[in-house]
């Protein structure tokens, strides 16, 4: 089975959305430019099959996995941003500000965080799951940004090795968001509890991925991945290939992966697709 045979699904949601929201022409295609860009979805994708592994069908999870995809879509648009990475290439077409300009894609950001809530509000009619899939979207969102900050200014505990320091970036600036779509599609496949079943696949993931997109940075050239590569070290940026060499940051990312599955045992006996998911997050090269 293809675990990203949910795409259509979860593009259409994403379109649906920006489509029915009211904004002006220009926001909206910029919106539409940087949610539905040729990226993996990989967000969405995770809070499906979560949802799947729990035993119910993945549809219940899109409001959740498409909120998710659009606080990722804000997170990339300012994170290209000329104070952030200052990045003028993503998935392979000029950033949202080199095609919209500086104050459009400061503004297309904004609009996505808030989209992002708009959705959960507004297509989860049960108050209390909404709620809790606010504040799961809300902690996930405060942690990148977080993350972020530290990635981009510093500001760590003075006595934190590297090795902590960057582990800390990582979890905060990627895993936060991507253990909040998993945690979100177990609390819409109908039991709320099942959220902390799920977190540990989620954080070894969410680690893992971040792990593997500092090597791609190293490894893979701008026309493979269709992002600005080699830019990690000349930006001074705490990566794991900085602190623990290639060798042993590809092994730690085997290693997370493999922690991610077994935990799985412990989930329903609809899991496949996330073991598959964990096996292609390891390996992709961008
Ligand atoms: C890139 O994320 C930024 C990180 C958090 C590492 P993705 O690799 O998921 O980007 P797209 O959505 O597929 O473009
Ligand atoms: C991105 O980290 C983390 C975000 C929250 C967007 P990077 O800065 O390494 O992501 P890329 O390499 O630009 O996609
Ligand atoms: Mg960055
Ligand atoms: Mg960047
Ligand atoms: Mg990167």
């Amino acid at each position: 089975m293809d675990p990203f045979a949910p795409l259509p699904h979860i593009d259409a949601a994403l379109r649906d959305a920006i489509d029915r929201a009211p904004l002006p022409v220009n926001l909206r295609e910029a919106a539409a430019y940087a949610a539905l860009g040729p990226g993996k979805r990989l967000r969405p994708i995770l809070a499906w099959h979560v949802c799947e592994a729990f035993g119910t069908p993945g549809e219940a999870s899109v409001p959740a996995g498409i909120a998710s995809e659009f606080i990722h879509a804000f997170s990339l648009v300012h994170d290209d941003l000329p104070a952030l990475d200052n990045d003028d290439l993503r998935r392979g077409r000029p950033t949202t500000h080199k095609q919209f300009g500086e104050a459009m894609g400061i503004l297309t950001g904004d609009l996505l965080l808030t989209l992002a809530f708009d959705v959960i509000t507004s297509q989860v009619s049960d108050r209390a799951t909404a709620g809790l899939l606010c504040a799961e979207l809300a902690q996930g969102t405060r942690d990148m940004i977080s993350g972020q900050v530290l990635d981009t200014l510093g500001g760590f505990d003075a006595a934190s090795p590297p090795s902590d320091r960057v582990r800390h970036v990582h979890t905060l600036k990627t895993g936060a968001l991507i253990r909040a779509a998993c945690r979100m599609g177990a609390i819409l496949s109908g039991d709320p509890a099942r959220a902390t079943t799920i977190t540990p696949y989620a954080d070894s993931i969410g680690l893992m991925f971040q792990i593997v997109d500092d090597l791609i940075d190293v490894e893979q050239s701008a026309e493979h991945t269709g992002k600005a590569t080699g830019k990690d070290a000349a930006a001074g940026k705490l990566t794991y290939p900085e602190v623990f060499g290639i060798e042993r940051s590809r092994q730690i990312a085997t290693d997370l992966g493999k922690y991610a599955t077994e935990h799985l045992q412990q989930v329903g006996t609809n899991t496949a697709p996330l073991i598959q998911l964990a096996e292609i997050m390891a390996k992709r090269t961008k």
